[in-house]
């Protein structure tokens, strides 16, 4: 998981797609972290995204480094402690221009069944669970 979560922070930028009835619907992301174990994604209640990733937990995210990619295909299960967003906003200073652990809006995500494939061209795709 550390792999991954290092590959993301890497890349700066990933792309994380959700369900949104019979359309994907995709954007660019940047915030990763781990707490407790577990691998963390970060963002506001008021979006269409988050109100998607209520309605059906099923998400995919990519990122491209260095000739090197990476699906992460799983669940985003929300984590309402004050401590889950905490770590976060801690991880990325910036975020608090916009946001903090107690304004309602500000939510964590951890994926939960989560298959990672890291994947570059002439090499075989490498599979992680977590
Ligand atoms: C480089 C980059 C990184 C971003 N990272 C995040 C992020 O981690 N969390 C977030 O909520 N929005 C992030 N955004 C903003 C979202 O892409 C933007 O709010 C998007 O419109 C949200 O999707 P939606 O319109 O489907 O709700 C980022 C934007 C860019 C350009």
């Amino acid at each position: 998981m550390k792999r991954v979560n290092d590959f993301l922070k890497d890349a700066g930028v990933y792309y994380l797609a959700t369900v949104d009835q019979d359309q994907p619907r995709v954007r660019p992301f940047g915030t990763v972290n781990i707490f407790d174990g577990k691998l963390y994604i970060q963002t506001g209640k008021v979006k269409d995204v988050s109100k998607q990733i209520h309605k059906n937990p099923k998400v995919e995210i990519c990122a491209f480094k260095d000739g090197a990619w990476i699906r992460v295909a799983g669940e985003l299960i929300e984590d309402d402690r004050r401590e889950a967003r905490e770590s976060m906003l801690n991880a990325y200073p910036d975020l608090r221009k916009m946001y903090s652990e107690d304004d309602g809006n500000t939510e964590v995500f951890y994926f939960k069944n989560a298959t990672a494939t890291f994947t570059a061209f002439g090499k075989e795709p490498e599979v992680i669970k977590f």
